[in-house]
Parts: structure tokens; C-alpha cells; sequence
């Protein structure tokens, strides 16, 4: 499965999965490496590519023209784009990322998508949310990129939850450190649009409880806060989420402190959703989405219920 959010030069992904709606036994192989942020912990230039890092991870074969059509500052490091594919042979999973070729840039990016893929059904639109990193496709995201710009996208990738009809509703449990949250946002919000069409039609996917855990360095890293806290709002019964800054230096303002837990993500927490019938999935840098899948495994839940991506 493969997460993940920015890519850059060090990115280095994850780890593959399962469909896990699917509940195919699947293997967590090393293969899927995938950027996300930029690393000053790269060591070697070995494995920096983000094509060469996923090699042996599935890629659609379309590759569509895509167009600028939004940008703007999520925090202070992290710019989100909204995209335009016009092509109807593009589509993707919710989780899945893409990878990103720039005219007159010879590095392809590796980044994955934060949207529902209903967004692009309905408005042939994606949204993308990229830290800054110095790694070419990121510096020209934060430096050049310009409304209209064109660029040409593939769907790659095996994290991502793409449940079907005949399936049983399935809690989801989704973990997420920094720009980790951009596949696990596009997993909430699909399921949010699932939920919505089944509340109004019965019809289509029946969806169980979501809970997000999502930690960040301080509030402004807390990427796309106020979608997450609308989507709580809009069915309690269904979506949850716990909110967590582990280095916040100035004062929480008073709308978001009743949201927001100082310190990590702790294992109590996650034991606490552990059931056989839940699926998780991970996204943060490799030592946290190492310390979660190792401490469920620990809890018996089967491999195939453990669905992540790292990035670094
Ligand atoms: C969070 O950290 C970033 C980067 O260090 C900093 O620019 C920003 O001002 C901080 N925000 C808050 C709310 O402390
Ligand atoms: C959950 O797993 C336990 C232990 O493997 C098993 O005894 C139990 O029947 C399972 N429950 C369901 C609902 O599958």
C-alpha cells in the first residue's frame, strides 16, 4: 500500500499491502518507496528516485494531461494544488498517489492525492498537498508552478480502500504523522461521500466507523485541520478523529484546543479500536508507521488488516 504524500528525493515509501477491503492476504513487501517530504537523511542517491523507489509497484497506464487550475499555502511549508484532468481514462482509489511529470523537469515527482475520488468524477478535479523539500518537482510546486500550468499525471500505488457493495461495512482505524495524512484525508473524504449516498439513496457502500489519529509538529502543521473537524461534525455517529502536536511552541487558540492532544499518538489509544474487524492504515515516517504495524501485529490483528506507507 502505498501512501503517501510529497515526494522528494528521499522519499521512500512503503510499503505495500493489501487491498485490504478485500482481505486478500497480502505480503508488506519493501517495494514501494515513495517520497514525501524531502529528507535531509539521505544518505546515498541510490534509491532517491521516486520512479526508481516504486519501481515494482502497480502504475494504471494512462498517462493524462493535467492542468493547474488552484494553488494555495496549507501551512507554512506546504502548498496544496488542485488539478484539472479532462481525460476519462484517469481514475484512481482513494490512498493511491501519482506520479507527476513536468514539462523541462527531468526528476518525475511521486505525490499522493488528498481528494475523493468522487471529486474527480463529478469535477475532473484532484488536490495534491506537497511540502517543500529541495528536490526538483517539490521547488518547482513551490517556486514556479503558475495557474494553467501543464503537466501530465499516472495513478500508481496499493494503499488505498475501495470498498464494494457485496462487502460488510468495515471500521477503519487511520494513523497519520505529518504530510502522512495526505492519502488517509483522501480515505476520509471518499468515505464521507460513500456514507452520504448511502444515507440518502441506501445504495451503493455501507461504511463502519472511521477513526483518525493524526499527529503533527504544531497547529499550522496540522495540514487541512478544519476539513477533518467539519467532517466530525457532519456525522458524528460515523467519523471520529484525535488530533495531536508534539512540538507546539506557542498557544493553541481557543477554537481548537478542545480538538487537540499535546503529545504522541500513544499505543493505549490505538489498542483501545483493536478488533478483528477493523481495518488499519498507516502514514507517517517509517519510525512511527514501524512502532504502529509492529504493535498491532503484537495485538493479533492479521497483516492483511495492516495497510501502510512510509515516507521520509
Ligand atoms: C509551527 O512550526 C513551523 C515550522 O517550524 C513554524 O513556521 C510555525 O510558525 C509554527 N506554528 C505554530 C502555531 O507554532
Ligand atoms: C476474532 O478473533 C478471535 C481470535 O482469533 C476469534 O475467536 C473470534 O471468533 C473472531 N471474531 C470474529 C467476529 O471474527
Amino acid at each position: 500500500m502505498a501512501c503517501v504524500g510529497i515526494l522528494a528525493p528521499g522519499l521512500v515509501g512503503g510499503a505495500v499491502g493489501a487491498v485490504c477491503t478485500r482481505a486478500v492476504s497480502s505480503r508488506l513487501t519493501p517495494s514501494t518507496v515513495r517520497h514525501l517530504t524531502l529528507s535531509s537523511t539521505m544518505k546515498s542517491n541510490r534509491k532517491t528516485d521516486h520512479l526508481e523507489r516504486t519501481a515494482s509497484v502497480v502504475r494504471r497506464e494512462v498517462v493524462a494531461a493535467a492542468k493547474v487550475c488552484g494553488a494555495a499555502s496549507e501551512s507554512p511549508l506546504v502548498k496544496s494544488l488542485r488539478l484539472l484532468i479532462a481525460d476519462k481514462d484517469f481514475s484512481f482509489k482513494a490512498g493511491q498517489w501519482i506520479d507527476f511529470f513536468i514539462p523541462g523537469v527531468s526528476v518525475v515527482g511521486g505525490f499522493s492525492i488528498c481528494s475523493s475520488p468522487r471529486l474527480l468524477e463529478k469535477e475532473r478535479m484532484i488536490e495534491l498537498a506537497v511540502k517543500y523539500a529541495n528536490h526538483p518537482p517539490a521547488l518547482w510546486i513551490h517556486n514556479e508552478c503558475a495557474l494553467d500550468a501543464e503537466v501530465a499525471v499516472r495513478v500508481g500505488g496499493e494503499f488505498f480502500f475501495d470498498p464494494q457493495p457485496t462487502d460488510p461495512p468495515r471500521n477503519l482505524v487511520l494513523i497519520a504523522g505529518g504530510v502522512g495524512i495526505n492519502p488517509l484525508l483522501s480515505i476520509l473524504k471518499y468515505s464521507a461521500d460513500l456514507h452520504r449516498e448511502w444515507a440518502n439513496k441506501r445504495s451503493g457502500c455501507e461504511i463502519g466507523t472511521i477513526k483518525l489519529f493524526y499527529s503533527a509538529k504544531n497547529t499550522s502543521e496540522l495540514l487541512f485541520k478544519e476539513n477533518i473537524l467539519d467532517l466530525v461534525n457532519e456525522f458524528p455517529e460515523k467519523i471520529a478523529c484525535s488530533l495531536h502536536v508534539t512540538k507546539q511552541t506557542t498557544q493553541i487558540s481557543a477554537e481548537l484546543r478542545p480538538y487537540i492532544t499535546e503529545g504522541r499518538i500513544t499505543e493505549e489509544q490505538i489498542k483501545d479500536h483493536i478488533s478483528n474487524e477493523t481495518l488499519f492504515y498507516i502514514c507517517g515516517p517509517p519510525p512511527m508507521t514501524d512502532f504502529f504495524s509492529k504493535q498491532l501485529e503484537n495485538n493479533h490483528v492479521p497483516r492483511e488488516h495492516i495497510c501502510f506507507e512510509k515516507w521520509w
